[in-house]
């Protein structure tokens, strides 16, 4: 067994590092850069039960560490997914992650319900969307709303499910708790902090969307903090992101008690950085006489 080998939510991952969804597409340009099989995983592009074109642009800005963008929930829909993309992506030799959205719970549950009948191989559920039906506030940022969708994915699938929760909330710890409940089987967190720039010469935002998520080196204290409440508030494995760009991040995240980690950002900057990551935590790893990464999940010593 090679150091960085991972057993998460009962599927085997050859290393923890897995390119966070929006960040990396479904991998294909990716694809030209270096075998997708060095990744421990690949997290896609968020999918809805229909094609979905986003928001107007401008979309996406550079803020001090980071990026804000409001790119929303651009994807071909969840047919083209499961008939032109998850093909190529099973030849690729990593797990592969779906992630799905919905604007109410059916639409999460009818997405969720095709992804049963495919192989791939873990589900990972964004509840950071605008409830349609509850005045557009996110699913995720009431125990109530990430329940109820974890509940109708829990349903209608046996595939790993993992959902991914939102720091726009009061105490993150809570809503673990509350999707746990309903049966989910792993947690990935932090998905964006919402934020907002304005243009002083125009006086208009920045973004079309007036607001957007900022993600990037600049949240990552916030995701540290957010994965050490979560991974001692549940009993269900914790997957980590938010800002990590190296594999010193990787490691402190994990420290924080994430298993898993995801990499988002950070490739707008290097597209090679998941592999750069997992090579320096290989070199950190024999550095340190670790021959099991799951050694050093949760091992923070909190005074
Ligand atoms: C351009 C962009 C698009 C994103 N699209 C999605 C998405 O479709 N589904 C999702 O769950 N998260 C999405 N995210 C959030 C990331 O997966 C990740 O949770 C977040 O960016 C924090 O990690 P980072 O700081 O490493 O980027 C997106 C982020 C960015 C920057």
């Amino acid at each position: 067994m090679n150091s960085l080998e991972t057993v998460f939510a009962g599927v085997h991952f050859k290393n923890p590092i897995v390119p966070a969804s929006g960040t990396f597409g479904y991998g294909r340009e990716f694809s030209e850069l270096y075998p997708l099989s060095k990744l421990g995983g690949i997290s896609v592009k968020g999918t809805t039960l229909h094609k979905r074109n986003g928001n107007l642009p401008p979309r996406i800005a550079e803020t001090p560490m980071g990026c804000l963008n409001s790119v929303g929930l651009q994807n071909p829909g969840i047919d083209h997914f499961i008939n032109e993309e998850l093909p190529w992506l099973k030849k690729q030799d990593t797990v592969v992650i779906a992630n799905i959205a919905g604007a109410d719970i059916d639409e999460y549950r009818q997405v969720a319900q095709k992804l049963d009948d495919t192989d791939v191989d873990m589900i990972e559920v964004n509840i950071s969307c605008p409830n349609v039906k509850a005045g557009g506030a996110a699913f995720g940022v009431t125990c109530e709303g990430a329940a109820a969708v974890t509940k109708a994915v829990r349903a209608v699938t046996k595939k790993p499910v993992m959902m991914k929760l939102s720091p726009n909330v009061t105490s993150i710890a809570d809503i673990a708790k509350a999707v746990e409940a309903e049966g989910a089987d792993a947690v990935s967190l932090i998905n964006t902090l919402l934020g907002m720039r304005i243009d002083i010469r125009t006086r208009k935002p920045i973004l079309h969307n007036n607001v957007g998520g900022l993600s990037g080196p600049a949240v990552f204290p916030v995701a540290v903090r957010m994965v050490w409440q979560v991974a001692n508030a549940v009993n269900i494995p914790v997957c980590g992101m938010g800002g990590v760009s190296s594999a010193e991040d990787a490691v402190e995240i994990m420290l924080a008690g994430a298993s898993l980690v995801q990499v988002g950002a950070a490739i707008f900057a290097d597209p090679l950085a998941p592999v750069r990551i997992i090579e320096g935590m290989e070199s950190y790893c024999a550095d340190n006489g670790i021959t099991d990464i799951s050694e050093i999940v949760g091992a923070v010593k909190p005074y």
